[in-house]
């Protein structure tokens, strides 16, 4: 679903504007694994689609979100597919959403929505500016999807954490593989970096974590399949069987 903003940015102001239905066939397809065309410092990476939808079995948005790093869209259509409305924008135009909105220099959060869910850049303590700025807007909801080395740093602790601590933390139990923005394709699963998606709401206090498991990775789920593994879909956890307190 698309939708427009009901007041429409200002010159300057950094407002976001409405996201658009991506062009047909546009996104991974477009571009050939050997083009490496980004450049360096942009960090866009690609989340794949079931690591938004694991988050979304685990916790309910208000019915707009932002996805204000959008990249190419992969994971702003989740969203729309789960029935949610989206307002998607990136710093830069990558052929889904508005382009040239530099999210930190945004004053306010767009009109009707509070919630805010994306996959951040995250070098030069980008991550950290991207969950203060998301809390300073006043969103109500946000949900980041970092790693989880996020959880450590003598100064994040005291200029974030000290201030807004997570409500959630949602470990991967096995590793998102995240590719490349110029890439085809994900390169199967695995990578280096543990992955943990971080969930504020406005004015909790205390932190939950939960372990969202490797079978919530399709591919994952596939080969134990046909090892004759018991992989099982991730169960939904509902309000009774929250996570325990960290
Ligand atoms: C790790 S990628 C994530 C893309 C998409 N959210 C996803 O999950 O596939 C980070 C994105 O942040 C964008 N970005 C970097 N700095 C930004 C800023 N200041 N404001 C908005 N977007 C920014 C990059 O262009 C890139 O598309």
């Amino acid at each position: 679903m698309k939708i427009s903003p009901a007041h429409p940015p200002r010159e300057g102001e950094g407002q976001p504007a409405a996201a658009q239905k991506p062009p047909p066939g546009s996104g991974g397809g477009r571009l050939k694994r050997e083009r490496r065309t980004a450049p360096p410092g942009d960090e866009w990476f690609r989340t794949q689609p079931w690591a938004t939808q694991a988050l979304l079995e685990r916790e309910a948005f208000p019915a707009m979100i932002w996805e204000c790093a959008c990249g190419d869209g992969i994971m702003a259509r989740p969203l729309l597919d789960a029935g949610y409305e989206v307002i998607a924008t990136d710093l830069r135009q990558r052929g889904y959403g508005v382009g040239g909105v530099d999210f930190l220099a945004t004053s306010r959060l767009p009109s009707g929505c509070d919630s805010i869910i994306t996959n951040p850049p995250y070098g030069a303590g980008r991550a950290t500016a991207f969950a203060q700025h998301a809390l300073a807007l006043g969103a109500r909801k946000v949900a980041l999807l970092l790693r989880t080395s996020f959880l450590e740093g003598d100064q994040r602790e005291r200029l974030l954490f000290a201030v807004q601590p997570p409500c959630r933390v949602w470990q991967f139990a096995g590793r998102v593989t995240m590719w490349r923005g110029d890439d085809l394709a994900p390169r199967d699963t695995g990578g280096a970096t543990p992955f943990a998606w971080f969930v504020w709401e406005r004015h909790h206090r205390g932190t939950q974590v939960g372990w969202i498991p490797q079978s919530a990775d399709p591919v994952v789920l596939a080969r134990k399949g046909r090892r004759g593994g018991h992989a099982s879909p991730p169960p939904a956890l509902s309000g009774s069987d929250q996570p325990p307190l960290l």
